[in-house]
């Protein structure tokens, strides 16, 4: 099918609230390696893998050959009956989560990931409430919504009283109009203000991304999450750790983007990267948290844990224990971050570069002073990017952060031809704004 006709067909039968990069809609046809290719035959490097889902590349022979072997046994079983690809996906993932955390429960979506870790929060300590951060993302299902905190991505009319948010450590547009670190992570605080002012008192839960994704890939400070999972547990609430972007070594040194803060969660969810694309999820959490879970009503997931997808997350692991582990993605990462700080002086366009490891944001304003957020030069420099050739995405309350997040199997020379675009992308984009 060409791409006209494809998109002609994604307009009549699709939702039009599907939303598509490019003004030109991109339809995606094979992938291999780094590089994707469009129906037309166009090459693309691929630095957003799919929302840093296609964690080991495209067509990954290790991944594909686990999924093969898996669809000529079975493809399906549902979470009534054990299969192999199941409990041997969990034996290896625990040895890679942190201590403690080494039971699972497995499902088809991040959204489905966090509602999950909510409910056996609120099943755990019979408690409801629950304490998310603003600019935080966490899916697409009424409670996911809740548990987000940007406006724009809660859609029709939303309305669960059980969440609230707290500030998030936002350095570059603190808060508190403060700086880091002499602020002495101030803005911690907050998560104690609003227990106290607009809660119960009583907490189930507070949830929160180690680098907010969606949010336009803000770090948490090491200092403010040691902090904020001291107020939380003093509060009697669990701490869960959403790493559906930042697991599985993407932030560099350590399997888990938490694990720079030197904290331990008490439930943990994984998805995009796990399963190379194939659609997966899972929760983490300790035997006692999940113990409680028995007794507490009956739960059912049909496709949680398909053996396709399990199978596929046991090659994709592999590989990436084998070859594209946390300290690879760290040395390519401190490359990648050089670079784009090296655009970052050259280029007023960007005020902020942050990020870890191979999850990196440029924030673009129009003015460094005022931090005007720029949108629409965001907008050009996709665009731009698209026709030199490189796939990067875009994010953060006021559209205007670049997020930039290759598979892992990036080599330094990925990440040169992707800033050597980049360049060219952001000449054209910083004398358009002129
Ligand atoms: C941090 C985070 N949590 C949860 C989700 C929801 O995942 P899904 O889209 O698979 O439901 C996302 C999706 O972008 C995410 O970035």
């Amino acid at each position: 099918m060409g791409s006209q006709e494809i998109l002609e067909k994604q307009r009549r039968y699709l939702w039009p609230n599907h939303i598509l990069y490019y003004s030109s809609p991109l339809p995606l046809e094979r992938g291999e390696g780094m590089y994707v290719w469009d129906v037309d035959g166009n090459k693309y490097l691929d630095f957003f893998g799919g929302i840093l889902t296609t964690s080991v590349g495209h067509n990954n022979p290790t991944v594909n050959r686990h999924i093969h072997e898996q669809t000529s046994k079975l493809l399906h079983t549902s979470t009534l009956y054990p299969n192999e690809a199941h409990v041997t996906l969990a034996e290896n993932l625990a040895q890679v989560t942190p201590d403690g955390l080494d039971t699972f429960y497995f499902g088809a979506t991040g959204t489905d990931a966090d509602e999950t870790a909510a409910i056996i929060a609120q099943v755990y300590t019979g408690k409801t409430e629950i304490i998310a951060l603003r600019h935080g993302y966490s899916g697409k299902s009424q409670m996911a919504m809740t548990l987000t905190g940007q406006a724009a991505w809660r859609m029709g009319p939303v309305h669960i009283g059980y969440v609230r948010h707290a500030m998030n450590p936002y350095c570059y547009r603190c808060p508190l109009k403060m700086t880091y670190p002499e602020c002495g992570v101030a803005c911690v605080e907050d998560i104690r203000d609003v227990i106290q002012t607009m809660t119960s008192g009583r907490i189930a839960a507070f949830i929160a991304e180690p680098i907010q994704g969606v949010g336009g890939f803000v770090p948490l400070p090491p200092d403010w999450l040691q902090a904020a999972v001291e107020i939380v547990h003093e509060n009697g609430g669990l701490v869960i750790i959403d790493e559906v972007q930042t697991g599985f070594g993407r932030t560099g040194d350590h399997w888990w983007g938490h694990q720079h803060s030197g904290i331990t969660p008490d439930i943990m969810t994984m998805a995009k990267g796990i399963a190379n694309g194939m659609p997966l999820s899972a929760v983490a959490t300790t035997t006692e948290i999940a113990e409680s879970t028995v007794g507490a009503g009956l739960t059912i997931s049909t496709f949680g844990g398909n053996p396709v997808s399990c199978a596929a997350a046991i090659g994709t692991l592999e590989e990436m224990k084998d070859k594209w582990g946390p300290a690879r993605t760290a040395d390519v990462g401190a490359h990648f971050a050089d670079g784009l700080h090296n655009l970052q002086d050259k280029y007023p366009l960007i005020g902020d570069v942050r990020g870890r490891g191979l999850m990196q944001g440029v924030e673009l304003v129009l003015d460094r002073q005022t931090k005007e957020p720029a949108p629409k030069q965001a907008n050009a420099l996709l665009e731009t990017s698209r026709k030199m050739g490189l796939l990067i995405g875009k994010g953060g309350l006021y559209g205007n952060t670049m997020r930039i997040a290759p598979p892992l199997i990036a080599t330094k020379d990925d990440v040169d031809e992707a800033l050597e675009k980049l360049d060219h992308a952001m000449a054209q984009v910083q004398e358009m704004s002129l």
